[in-house]
């Protein structure tokens, strides 16, 4: 069975699904693999590495896609101007595709191309958060590094030190980070900041997060504000009514006020982001602070975020990044392969064949697309929906 590896085509995506690194791990387990040429480049993986690890490395990203029975990819299967149409109509029919599947927007669209074509296909946004998981958690992964990379690029656009210094020419006071929304990335954040000498203070409607921020040296804000049961399946958050996302906004207002710099994350999945940091709260910010929103891709947690852009409103400098895990290509493409790669040995028997378990929750969860079908059921009303009101 070959196991293929195409050059990741969305612009300004550097990382690659698989490193030479996991090639050797994939060989051993009695798989071949084809590489496109040059698929390393953005993470600083030679062709070269990849060949001494075992892999094929091919220059036509259409053969690559085309003679593989299982893709890896980073991203989303989209156009390809390489090979002049989709990626998916140059994969096999009745083959298997690993990859992030979700941009955001949804999956409908290349879930129809990918039921269309016949493709097994899994997301990798769908593992499920058990413990069993963990290792192929590929949001995880992408989030730590979202969350650490935030931190720098606020203390870079912020005109102040983070840290206390006590110097001869006086005492300078630390920044003040506040966080909204501790999971993955925020607690990334909330260490990172601390390591930077901030004094960091973070929220989140799910209580349950408390300790962990405490755990990191941050100080949890504790709103007088009912969230109810706010943790849904998986340990993610319920979407809030209007009324609790208002109570939230308001009580948040004067610790986004005193905050320098604020670090959004929040997100409920399958919905907008929620609107946490509105014009006002910004506003009453200290000229020179700095907002980084990582739900700026799903919206923005904050309501002049502009995603992939850098704004200046009322002094306060609004910064709204996409795909921040490609700017740290090395290590995103290294984990993201660790990932992919645990979840593809999963898949397959001791003798290197694919042997799918569909009673398995780790197999099923993140199935989208089989037999011609969409699985995903979210994805599936969409699909249904838009056909409807084709007719
Ligand atoms: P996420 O990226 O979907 O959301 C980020 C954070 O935003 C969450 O902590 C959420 O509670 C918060 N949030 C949502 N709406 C908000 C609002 N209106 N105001 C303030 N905060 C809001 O979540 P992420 O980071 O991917 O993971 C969430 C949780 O999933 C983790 O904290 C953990 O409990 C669980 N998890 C479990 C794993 C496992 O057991 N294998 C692995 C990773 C995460």
């Amino acid at each position: 069975m070959l196991v293929g590896v195409p050059r990741e085509i969305v612009e300004g995506e550097h990382r690659v699904a698989v490193v030479p690194e996991t090639v050797k791990k994939i060989v051993e387990r009695g798989l071949d693999v084809v590489v496109e040429a040059g698929a390393g480049e953005g993470s600083h993986h030679a062709d070269d590495a990849y060949a001494a690890a075992g892999a094929r490395v091919e220059s036509s990203a259409e053969s690559v896609l085309s003679d593989s029975d299982i893709v890896l990819k980073v991203q989303p299967p989209a156009e390809s101007p390489a090979i002049g149409r989709h990626e998916v109509d140059a994969m096999k029919s009745g083959g298997l595709l690993v990859s992030f599947l979700f941009a955001p927007g949804g999956a409908a669209e290349v879930a129809r191309r990918l039921r269309d074509r016949g493709v097994t296909a899994f997301a990798m946004e769908l593992m499920p958060r058990i413990t069993r998981a963990q290792s192929m958690d590929a949001l995880s992964s992408m989030s730590n590094i979202a969350g650490y990379k935030a931190v720098l690029i606020a203390a870079a656009a912020l005109p102040r030190y983070f840290p206390m210094l006590m110097t001869a020419a006086g005492t300078i006071t630390p920044a003040r980070v506040l966080v909204i929304g501790a999971g993955v990335a925020g607690l990334q954040a909330i260490a990172t900041a601390k390591r930077l000498g901030a004094v960091v203070e973070a929220y989140d409607v799910r209580p349950v997060v408390k300790e962990q921020v405490e755990s990191l040296g941050g100080r949890f804000v504790q709103l007088e504000v009912e969230t109810g049961d706010a943790e849904g399946a998986g340990g993610y958050a319920k979407e809030q009514t209007a009324e609790t996302q208002e109570r939230i906004r308001k009580l948040l207002f004067d610790h986004i006020r005193k905050s320098d710099v604020v670090i959004t994350t929040a997100l409920v999945p399958g919905k907008p982001a929620p609107r946490i940091v509105e014009t006002d709260a910004l506003a009453a910010m200290r000229s020179g602070s700095v907002i980084v929103d990582l739900a700026a891709e799903q919206g923005g947690n904050c309501e002049l975020t502009r995603a992939g852009e850098t704004v200046v409103e009322h002094g306060v400098t609004i910064i709204g990044p996409r795909n921040l895990p490609s700017s740290m290509s090395v290590h995103a493409s290294q984990l993201y392969s660790r990932n992919v790669s645990t979840f593809l040995f999963h898949l397959v028997n001791k003798d290197g064949e694919l042997a799918l378990d569909l009673d398995d929750e780790l197999t099923r969860a993140p199935l989208v697309t089989r037999n011609g079908e969409v699985l995903h059921e979210p994805t599936r009303q969409l699909l249904d929906d838009a056909t409807r009101n084709q007719e």
